[in-house]
């Protein structure tokens, strides 16, 4: 079976973040709403946003993100922003500030943190901010408040002069709230920050119909139309939600997860793959969730491993957020003194492995200007195949 998949888009999101509150009509009453509803269409749009400026700086590689994550990093990052660093960044992440107050939008993240937190016994998740900063910065009060009020984030005193030091604090730090499940996560960064701010997520979740692990073999994984490569596949013969697509040269299959989870995998015919990444959408995602049908279905999954770095500053420039990188960066609300400026975007899936999935992604604020990067890597024992998109509902 040709299964032309190597892109993976991990979505993290809560009951009905995604679709059903792409239904809500535009200025729709806000007040019958969920505060987190409101979120979701600007969300979901930077979501595919970022997937596909990922895609298009590195085409032949595997991508994997938790794009909810990284604005509610950027979301509580813009507390700490002021003038028109604040405003780029709420606008970058699709907030039109005309229609949805600042106030809003912090208060629609702080319910979506707690419905994360909270969300039902049979998916462990945990997902939380922090913020490391040098304790030669002298916080503002008012920036600590807020980011424990809406993110439930702390900020940690952290003596960056002894890096390798501030790195095992860092570390161990993630590895205790995850569980330790991320681990080692600043092991092969070099810089110095004066600022670090950790958004980590760890997810749990039990396919509601388990792979035999008895039926898992060595079979053919056609990366693109030149490479194929040799992968242990699982195999289920069962009836599940699938269509395939009359719009867009693709298949695809609902898979749920014990409880109120659900990941799409989705295998774009062969060399249709960037037709049905330019398509992925709002829309597009509606249109599935309304379309699927039961049918029984011989499903083939890769048993990924895949790793990489990537950068997210030049994908979240080429989304309007530029400042952030530059001279032009005013953080005069995390302190007075500065200049701040954030050095590193850096987006890591370091764990995706049977049924777990966990990520963090961070943003480093130093005044000094060094090479961004971003990374992620999954073990070999991982069950998630990839080019897929998951979500939790
Ligand atoms: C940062 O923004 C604030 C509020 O707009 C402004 O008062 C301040 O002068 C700005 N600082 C810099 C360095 O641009
Ligand atoms: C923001 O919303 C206002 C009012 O609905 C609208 O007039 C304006 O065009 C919107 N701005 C953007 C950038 O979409
Ligand atoms: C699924 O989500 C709904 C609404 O959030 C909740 O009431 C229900 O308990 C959840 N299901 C499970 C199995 O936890
Ligand atoms: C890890 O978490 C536990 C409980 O939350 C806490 O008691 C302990 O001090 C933490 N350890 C570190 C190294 O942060």
């Amino acid at each position: 079976m040709p299964l032309a998949v190597y892109a993976c888009l991990l979505w993290l999101c809560t009951s009905g973040h995604w679709a059903v509150q792409a239904a809500d009509p535009p200025g729709g009453d806000i007040c019958t709403r969920s505060p987190h509803r409101g979120l979701a269409p600007a969300n979901v749009d930077f979501a595919f946003s970022l997937y596909r400026q990922l895609v298009s700086s590195a085409p032949d590689r595997n991508i994997c993100i938790s794009p909810v994550s990284v604005s509610m990093a950027l979301a509580m990052l813009s507390l700490g922003a002021s003038g028109h660093t604040r405003t780029q960044l709420l606008q970058g992440l699709g907030f039109n500030l005309t229609e949805m107050p600042e106030a809003e939008i912090h208060q629609g993240f702080q319910y979506l943190h707690h419905l994360l937190g909270e969300s039902d016994t049979s998916l462990e998740m945990t997902m939380g901010n922090a913020l490391f900063l040098d304790h030669s910065l002298e916080l503002l009060e008012s920036f600590s408040a807020d980011i424990r009020r809406y993110y439930e984030s702390e900020a940690l005193a952290t003596d960056f002069q002894d890096w390798p030091r501030a790195c095992r604090q860092i570390n161990e730090y993630i590895e205790n709230k995850t569980q330790g499940k991320i681990a080692d996560l600043f092991l092969g960064l070099e810089n110095p920050a004066i600022l670090i701010l950790v958004n980590y997520i760890f997810f749990k979740g039990t396919w509601a119909h388990p792979f035999d692990p008895q039926s898992t073999e060595e079979k053919s994984f056609y990366v693109d139309d030149t490479t194929t490569v040799m992968v242990p596949m699982m195999f289920q013969s069962s009836t599940v939600k699938y269509l395939h697509d009359p719009v867009l040269p693709c298949r695809l299959v609902q898979l749920d997860y014990v409880g109120n989870g659900t990941a799409f995998f989705i295998l774009p015919d062969k060399g249709k793959v960037d037709t049905v990444i330019a398509a992925l959408s709002r829309d597009t995602i509606q249109r599935w969730s309304k379309s699927l049908t039961y049918r029984l279905v011989h499903l083939y999954i890769p048993k990924a491993s895949i790793s990489g770095a990537y950068e997210l500053r030049g994908a979240l420039a080429a989304m309007g957020i530029a400042d952030l990188f530059t001279n032009q960066a005013n953080f005069s609300s995390i302190s007075q003194e500065g200049p701040l400026k954030v050095s590193k975007g850096i987006e890591s899936v370091p764990e995706v492995s049977g049924s777990f999935i966990g990520r963090v992604c961070t943003v480093m604020a130093s005044t000094q200007a060094v090479r961004p990067f971003a990374g992620f890597r999954m073990p070999s024992n991982s069950d998630h195949n990839q080019r897929c998109i998951s979500k939790t509902t």
